[in-house]
């Protein structure tokens, strides 16, 4: 089916409430508008997002998000064709809170509704930007997600593996606050990174050596502290070249990492054959220009496109949730008033649940 589509998207499932209009068909879609309110301001005193205050901002936010979305977009509820919300996983309040707005414009409307699993908004992501064929290889990475992931069609995931434990934007926001530095811990490592000595400390790489692309970053987290704690006792504190030699260390252990599990990926994904074969990064850590410099090597040693998302799109944003909706709604009949929130929501099935809980809410 061709017909194009103009669909509402709300997203409300960690820290950010969000609302957007996009338009087209799959593979080709246009955002008309995109509103994003963070809350970091609402959770910067107590490290780490505090569901309860997440759950009632979204629920003060979501109808102003909606009415901004659409105003942006110039037009009405009367002109979509349908809203998509994100329905899990998450933090339950917050998903709670989006699914029943959504719910109720869906009856005051008459308007189809479809629940969107997060993680299939930003796996599905690359083909909003654009218009990546499947299948592609998609790195999702950021404060509560890491995952790799074969995307064969807009609702058929293979998981090739993940974190077993934290996110690596967690480890990243972690060691910042280890070593002294600001929060967003990714942004602030990274600067400081770049006056390091990425060699001073032998940081382990977890799992390296074991088959499979499985991820490990707590004992790397660990590690730095023991690190800095040896330095802390040998001479009371850390200079600014300490910090810079820990950021920059870690930086490369975690980057190491992922490489070395891209191209496991990889090989799995090239034995698909695909006709233009792509690897998509996304997440709020795409934005390492280190790991993102690493990933595109990686890609073009394998002969792979590499492709990332503009940042917008790549952290949390209701626009992804639209563009899933419209790819949905080729596929299935909408949900009914009976749509659940999940705090658990894993995007392939088949495989084994992923472990652990980031403080970004649950993984899949
Ligand atoms: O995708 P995102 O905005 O939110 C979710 O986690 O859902 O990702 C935020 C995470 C934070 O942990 C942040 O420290 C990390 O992404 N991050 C980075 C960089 N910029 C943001 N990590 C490493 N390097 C960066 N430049
Ligand atoms: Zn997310």
């Amino acid at each position: 089916m061709t017909q194009v589509a103009t669909v509402l998207g709300i997203e409300s499932s960690c820290d950010d409430t969000a609302a957007a209009v996009v338009r087209g068909v799959p593979g080709n879609m246009e955002v008309l508008s995109s509103v994003v309110f963070g809350q970091a301001d609402l959770h910067s005193d107590f490290g780490g997002v505090v569901p309860e205050i997440a759950a009632r901002a979204h629920a003060e936010r979501l109808d102003m998000s909606v009415a901004q979305a659409l105003e942006q977009a110039g037009i009405g509820l009367c002109d979509i064709d349908a809203i998509a919300a994100t329905c899990g996983p998450g933090l339950i309040g917050g998903v709670v809170a989006g699914v029943m707005t959504a719910k109720g414009l869906s009856a005051a409307t008459g308007k189809p509704l479809y629940g969107i699993n997060h993680l299939a908004g930003h796996a599905l992501t690359p083909r909003l930007s654009s218009g990546i064929a499947f299948p592609y290889l998609m790195l999702l990475v950021s404060g509560g997600h890491c995952q790799f992931l074969i995307a064969r069609g807009p609702d058929d995931f293979k998981r090739l593996g993940g974190t077993i434990d934290d996110a690596p934007g967690e480890a990243f926001d972690k060691v910042a606050r280890l070593i002294g530095l600001g929060q967003p811990g990714g942004p602030a490592i990274e600067t400081i990174a770049q006056d390091g000595e990425a060699k001073r400390f032998a940081f382990p790489r977890p799992l390296s050596n074991k088959p499979g692309c499985d991820l490990s970053f707590s004992g790397l987290k660990t590690a730095v502290l023991r690190a800095r704690d040896d330095i802390i006792a040998k001479q009371g504190g850390l200079t600014v070249r300490d910090q810079a030699d820990l950021a920059a260390s870690f930086q490369a252990a975690v980057t190491d990492s992922l490489a070395g599990k891209a191209k496991r990926a990889l090989e799995v994904y090239l034995d698909l054959a695909p006709v233009i074969p792509t690897f998509c990064v996304a997440g709020g850590v795409a934005a390492n220009m280190t790991i993102r410099t690493v990933l595109e090597t990686v890609c073009a040693e394998a002969n792979v496109a590499f492709d990332a998302p503009p940042l917008a799109l790549c952290t949390d944003n209701a626009a992804m949730i639209a563009a899933a909706g419209i790819e949905q709604m080729r596929l299935r009949a909408p949900d009914g008033m009976d749509l659940s929130a999940r705090p658990r929501m894993p995007l392939d099935t088949k495989s084994t649940a992923m472990l652990g809980s980031g403080k970004k809410g649950a993984k899949a």
